[in-house]
């Protein structure tokens, strides 16, 4: 099997190709050819030794993955040679709350990922693909979709009429939006592209806010509310955001604690928190029964993943530098079969 591989230490220039023994599919396992795998900021992270510089390599990045089951081991009764599948994000997290095990069955990091045209993964860690997407289109869904799904739905119990704050227009923003439109939400999205902005408004945003020339977007989103604030915001910006998100949520309003794009620490001001009785809500991706939720939902509204790019595998640096430079909206696709 072909494979790219973080090899000897980390950095964008450490992410080698190379060439793996072909893997046999153990019991309750299944071998899937993968035809697709997108790239979250994770992943970048993971390559760049940020996300955890204590991982052991060589390990396969990529967490997503979309592709075809070609065998299974003994026991395997889920799914059978021939159907198209997605890889979970969490093998082993099919319900409820998380636990260590579960949140030590990710793939691209601790186990190896979908960087390769061959995954041998658990029977229960795939899900069908829905007939109306595309390999390319399956693999942009497992991390950053049900993410934003985890944040707005399962925890968030969004409802018709709320408004949401989404910062960014990277995977799981754009994945939000869409979330947030068909569940008869209100969409505020911040951007440092105008024309990013009005992408955004094409796909359902009610309002953009350019978070560079408005630096107070906080004050512009509660102002866009009548001063009232927001009811949700889906937090990626991370510590240099972190502050502003919960200025601009109403008393008693949801943060999702999602994103590290600007930094992982920093001061907590407690007492905004406490005073305007907000809920502050960490979230790691999802579980399976979230997953398939999402699937039914993004099938009967006949939504479709927004992808900015696709790239060739033997290109799959270009893709990381690509994702890198913030240029994308949505979605960073590798085709890979
Ligand atoms: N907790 C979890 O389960 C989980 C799951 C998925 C992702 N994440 C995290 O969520 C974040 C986003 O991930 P992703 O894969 O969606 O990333 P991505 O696709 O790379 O998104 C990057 C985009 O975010 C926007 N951005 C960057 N810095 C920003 C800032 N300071 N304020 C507002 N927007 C900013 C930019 O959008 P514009 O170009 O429009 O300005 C940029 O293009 C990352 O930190 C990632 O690690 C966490």
């Amino acid at each position: 099997m072909k494979a790219y591989e973080i090899r000897d230490g980390f950095g964008l220039e450490k992410l080698v190709s190379c060439e793996r023994p072909d893997p046999t599919p153990g019991p309750f396992q299944v071998r899937v050819r993968v035809k697709a795998t997108s790239l979250n900021y994770r992943d970048l992270m993971m390559v760049e030794g940020r996300y955890n510089p204590r991982q052991k390599l060589p390990l396969v990045p990529n967490s997503d993955g979309a592709g075809v089951v070609d065998a299974v081991g003994p026991g395997v009764t889920r799914v059978k040679v021939g159907d198209r599948v997605i890889g979970l994000f969490a093998q082993a997290w099919a319900a409820g709350e998380p636990t260590r095990l579960a949140q030590q069955s990710t793939l691209g990091g601790p186990l190896d990922g979908a960087l390769a045209d061959t995954m041998v993964l658990r029977e229960d860690g795939v899900v069908p693909t829905p007939d109306d997407l595309t390999d390319e289109e399956a693999a942009t869904l497992p991390c950053a979709a049900l993410t934003a799904w985890s944040a707005l739905v399962t925890h968030g119990a969004l409802k018709a009429g709320d408004v949401v704050l989404l910062q960014g227009t990277g995977g799981v923003s754009i994945f939000a939006l869409q979330i947030a439109r068909l569940m008869g939400a209100r969409v505020i999205i911040t951007s440092s592209r105008d024309d990013k902005l009005e992408r955004a408004r094409g796909l359902g945003a009610h309002e953009g806010i350019n978070y560079v020339t408005t630096p107070d977007w906080d004050k512009a989103a509660r102002a866009l509310t009548g001063n009232a604030g927001v009811d949700h915001v889906v937090e990626v910006g991370g510590a240099g955001t972190f502050e502003k998100s919960l200025r601009a949520v109403r008393p008693g309003g949801t943060v999702s604690v999602i994103g590290v794009l600007s930094g992982v620490a920093g001061a907590v001001p407690l007492t905004s928190i406490l005073m305007q009785n907000l809920r502050v809500q960490g979230i790691l991706v999802g579980h399976r029964q979230s997953f398939e939720a999402l699937l039914r939902a993004f099938s009967q509204h006949a939504v479709r993943p927004v992808v900015d790019r696709v790239f060739p595998f033997d290109e799959a640096v270009a893709a990381f530098h690509h994702l890198k430079s913030g240029a994308h909206f949505g979605k960073v696709v590798i085709r890979v079969g």
